[in-house]
């Protein structure tokens, strides 16, 4: 049967969702339509969207911090503009102006300044695969440690690693792709001690599973348990870097130093696509030995290198990293008062604007989801539960956008919680 868009959706709408139905993501557009939540974002302008039938909605998922300095930042946009006058994606054979500052700049922050090697890839996911094959250069060993609720893209090896469901659809799973829970100590030493380990590759607050924070001193123990068993710590900081957490790495925060750090999406700009891969000492032996080991026409575009420099200046500025514990502890406060009048939202976790939110119902991310949509805010509810949605706000949020983000959840939480209780009855 051929697809109908939800009815009452206007032309242009409609005709962008049979198309996209028809020839891109057939079943995701069902899936949204069923849930509620089918969205064609037509404008777009700091932090709100506005869907193609022209309703305005607050991002709160800003895909994973990619637009952490506003959709079409207007220095960013002023900043590409600018560079299309003297670059283009540029030669990936050759030293260039550009990447070379991109990547002193990336050294500098990196983790204790440790991590003074950079190899830029066009997606996170490449970065991820980049960073287990610099591992196991590095060790000569194969296998791979990662949480069992880590997602950590969908390229070849990122696409093994991690939730071994969505690696088997695609037979990636392999023996050489172990997975532990988060939080486990003793299951890290396990897996480590098992043999052959070349990498711990630590998604640091697991966002798909909704931000899990860690035990104390959990991530420093990782760490140690690396050390004594001789495999590399990757940090997979994708979506809690470039200061969302409040520090300019969640490691940071940690008083950790991996081997290698991955960071993605919000290095764009949210404009041109850009991942990179910092990496210590051991991890960049290959770099050494073969100039060629890591070639992508794509990975680190001159034009992407001038927006990425840029976005990661604005990201790591210390007034930049004030905001966030502002509006992090501004959000803490609202959601503090929401949770004691409505049951419903059980669990608040929060670093940052590194933020996700639990509800009393093992369905509750995906209907407040739904109701936020209603209400005028796009949020995420968790892949890998259900229960729980990630509230992402940007890093230069202000004042009025908090508490009117607030008050659009709060009238999401009464609709849901009336839904839920007529429900029950
Ligand atoms: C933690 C994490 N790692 C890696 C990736 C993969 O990044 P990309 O989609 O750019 O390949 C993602 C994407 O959502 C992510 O959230």
């Amino acid at each position: 049967m051929s697809y109908q868009p939800p009815a009452g959706t206007g032309e242009a709408k409609a005709a962008a969702l049979v198309r996209s139905h028809r020839h891109l993501i057939p079943q995701r557009i069902e899936t949204f339509d069923k849930l509620g939540v089918s969205f064609v974002i037509g404008r777009r302008e700091g932090y709100r969207l506005w869907d193609l039938d022209g309703r305005e909605l607050y991002d709160l998922h800003l895909n994973g911090g990619t637009f952490n300095l506003g959709h079409r930042n207007p220095d960013l946009v002023a900043t590409l503009v600018e560079a299309t006058e003297r670059y283009d994606i540029g030669n990936h054979h050759f030293a260039s102006e550009p990447r070379s500052l991109l990547a002193e700049a990336l050294a500098a922050v990196s983790p204790a300044g440790a991590l003074d090697k950079v190899v830029l890839c066009p997606s996170g996911g490449e970065a991820i695969d980049l960073a287990i094959r610099a591992a196991r250069h590095a060790t000569g060993r194969r296998r791979v440690v990662a949480y069992d609720c880590a997602f950590h893209g969908r390229s070849g090896l990122s696409g093994a690693a991690g939730d071994p469901k969505t690696a088997s659809f695609f037979h990636s799973d392999s023996a050489e792709f172990v997975t532990v829970p988060y939080d486990d100590l003793d299951a890290v030493d396990a897996a480590l001690a098992s043999g052959d380990v070349a990498a711990m590759l630590c998604e640091v607050l697991p966002a798909t599973a909704g931000f899990l924070m860690p035990s104390d001193g959990y991530h420093r123990g990782v760490r140690e348990l690396c050390d004594r068993h001789g495999a590399l710590l990757i940090a997979d900081e994708v979506q809690t870097g470039l200061g969302r957490t409040g520090d300019v790495w969640a490691v940071d925060g940690f008083g950790v130093v991996p081997d290698v750090l991955v960071t993605g999406k919000g290095l764009s700009g949210g404009l041109y696509p850009m991942a990179a891969v910092l990496l210590g000492e051991r991890a960049s032996s290959w770099m050494a030995e073969d100039g060629w080991g890591y070639v992508s026409t794509f990975g680190g575009s001159e034009l992407g290198a001038v927006v990425a420099l840029a976005a990661l200046e604005r990201s790591v500025d210390p007034a930049t990293l004030a905001n966030v514990a502002v509006v992090s502890e501004a959000y803490g406060a609202g959601f503090a008062d929401l949770a004691a009048r409505y049951p419903l939202l059980a669990e608040v976790r929060r670093r940052g604007v590194v933020m996700a939110l639990r509800f009393d119902d093992p369905w509750g991310g995906i209907i407040m989801a739904r109701h936020l949509f209603a209400n005028g805010v796009w949020a995420m509810f968790c892949g890998f539960d259900s229960s729980t949605l990630q509230w992402k706000p940007g890093l230069l949020v202000d004042a009025p956008f908090v508490d009117e983000s607030l008050a659009r959840l709060e009238r999401a939480l009464a609709a849901a919680s009336d839904e839920l209780a007529s429900r029950a009855r």
